[in-house]
């Protein structure tokens, strides 16, 4: 079982990179996968989306292989988004115009927004409604919204007394249904009904 984590911020230092790295540890922890790839959006790794990766342009295949890879051998997704001016990043949204359904089709994703104050709304609302059409990446039901980040999850103990456990808690509740949806879908896969010439689009 292997799981990917995304971090949509393209802040150095960031607070959802903080989040990833707490959401990695607590699938090792408890003993949820057998091995984590995680890929950070920090400081913009990819390019605007430009029409060359459609025509397989080389350069594109080379930056884009080590992720296909990665999330073809992925059984379940974490995807973490901070809320930007009540938005997803847009480095996020471009790296969805590069996922297909190869590599993320009917895999399971929890969704964890993150936001210094009392946001995180929006985003798993835009990531819902806007990210899964063409690669059929299926959010499950649960998420995860971080809000005052900056007083919970911290590894040096500074943590709201009152907030900081219920979160772990809620995360590792989460967690463990993304790991069962990661199971039940492999079903989905297997049964060889999700690939059809015909429609390989969402509609
Ligand atoms: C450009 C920008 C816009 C932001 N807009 C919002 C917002 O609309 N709502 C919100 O709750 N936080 C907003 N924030 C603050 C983030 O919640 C905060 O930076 C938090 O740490 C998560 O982002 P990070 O993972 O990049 O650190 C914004 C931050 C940035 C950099």
């Amino acid at each position: 079982m292997k799981f990917a984590i995304i971090n949509g911020s393209h802040r150095h230092n960031s607070q959802s990179g903080k989040v990833a790295g707490f959401i990695e540890r607590t699938l090792q922890e408890q003993g949820l996968c057998d091995a984590v790839w995680r890929y950070d959006l920090t400081g913009n790794p990819l390019p605007l989306w430009e029409e060359a990766i459609w025509d397989a342009d080389p350069e594109w295949e080379a930056r884009l292989a080590p992720i296909r890879e990665a999330l073809s051998e992925s059984d379940a997704l974490v995807i973490i988004s901070p809320e930007w001016h009540g938005m997803v990043p847009s480095g996020l949204k471009n790296f969805f115009l590069m996922l297909g359904a190869r590599e993320v089709g009917h895999k399971p994703a929890l969704i964890v927004t993150v936001s210094n104050g009392p946001g995180g709304a929006y985003p798993v609302a835009e990531l819902r409604m806007s990210s899964y059409k063409n690669n059929r990446l299926c959010y499950i039901p649960e998420q995860l919204i971080i809000r005052n980040v900056e007083q919970v999850l911290n590894e040096d103990g500074e943590n709201d007394p009152e907030a900081d456990p219920y979160y772990r808690e809620r995360a590792v509740y989460a967690l463990r249904i993304l790991r069962e949806y990661a199971v039940a879908l492999r079903g989905v896969r297997d049964s060889g009904v999700t690939f059809d010439e015909r429609f390989k689009n969402g509609m």
